[in-house]
């Protein structure tokens, strides 16, 4: 059903016709010092494309690469802070593969199930759909600025525990409201990923003063504190966004912006808003109206 062809979370084969199955693989560079938060951080980003798919995790492999002075006891905690975050998604570690190499690096192989005709994809969605986002942005901005030195890890507390969230509870709601089109917010940053929900015809307008960010980024991002991804994506993504209106350098760069572990998109039709709404409430998830798809081209920058 979803292949190389398109940019769509994971690869997606349908089974029979009550079962389709969702396969991605995802692992990084420690991004934090911890490496306990580190393996949980890598493994909800793992687990996060197939709530991207609109599915549900089933089976988890680890993927581990380890330096030769690496302490076991720290490659147990990554492995630790790994099985927990599979657990809670109600999956099942299964087993996995480690290797030497210079630097550290995690993440996990995940299948996932979902009826094949709730498999949810990038670019469905329809003029006039609102845009929700389900977690801040900054994270890139800010494990930069750990990088440098410029914030300690207790700092980030916050940003922490949101990249440890698993995009399950936003991923129930995209099913139960029956969202138009679903994906998550990765290493493209904001407008990388909403830019793969576009179409030829279907554009959508954003609002900067609805984005959510986490403490702090926006100061960062004004001292220039970026991680090299944000120049890249911003070069290769930059003729998609139009700006209507004036809006500082680094406000527009920190939207290009690499996330780890990002929240979902959603695009949602508009008669739900208040039902949606309540419901994420209900379920204390956050869910912030950022957009709204219109028929026309691009992404538009607005107050
Ligand atoms: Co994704
Ligand atoms: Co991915």
């Amino acid at each position: 059903m979803c292949g190389i062809n398109g940019s769509e979370d994971a690869g997606v084969y349908k089974l029979n016709d009550s079962t389709a199955l969702i396969f991605t693989l995802d692992f990084f560079t420690p991004i934090v010092d911890s490496p306990y938060h580190f393996g949980k951080i890598a493994a909800a980003n793992s687990l996060s494309d197939i709530y991207a798919m609109g599915g549900k995790p089933l089976i988890a492999l680890n993927i581990l690469c380890i330096p030769s002075n690496i302490s076991p006891v720290a490659v147990e905690e990554i492995l630790k802070g790994g099985l927990e975050k599979v657990k809670e998604a109600g999956a099942f570690l299964l087993g996995g593969h480690s290797l030497q190499d210079k630097e550290p690096k995690y993440g996990l192989a995940v299948v996932g199930a979902s009826k094949p005709e709730d498999i949810k994809r990038n670019n469905s969605a329809k003029e006039g759909d609102l845009l929700y986002l389900t977690k801040p942005l900054g994270v890139g901005i800010l494990t930069t600025a750990l990088k440098r030195k410029k914030l300690k890890e207790d700092d980030l507390k916050e940003v922490i525990e949101g990249m440890e969230k698993l995009n399950n509870i936003s991923a129930e709601l995209a099913l139960k409201f029956n969202a138009d089109a679903l994906t998550d917010v990765t290493g493209f940053g904001l407008i990388g990923h909403l830019s793969e929900m576009l179409r030829e015809d279907l554009g959508v307008s954003i609002f900067f003063s609805k984005i959510p960010f986490y403490e702090n980024s926006l100061k960062f991002a004004k001292e220039y504190v970026f991680p090299g991804g944000a120049y890249s994506n911003q070069k290769y993504y930059e003729n998609i966004l139009k700006a209507e209106g004036n809006f500082e350098d680094e406000k527009v760069l920190a939207l290009f912006s690499p996330e780890t572990s990002g929240g979902l998109l959603v695009a949602i039709s508009e008669e739900k808003k208040d039902f949606f709404e309540e419901e994420a409430k209900k379920k204390n998830q956050d869910v912030f109206l950022i957009g709204k798809f219109f028929k026309g081209e691009g992404i538009v920058l607005k107050d």
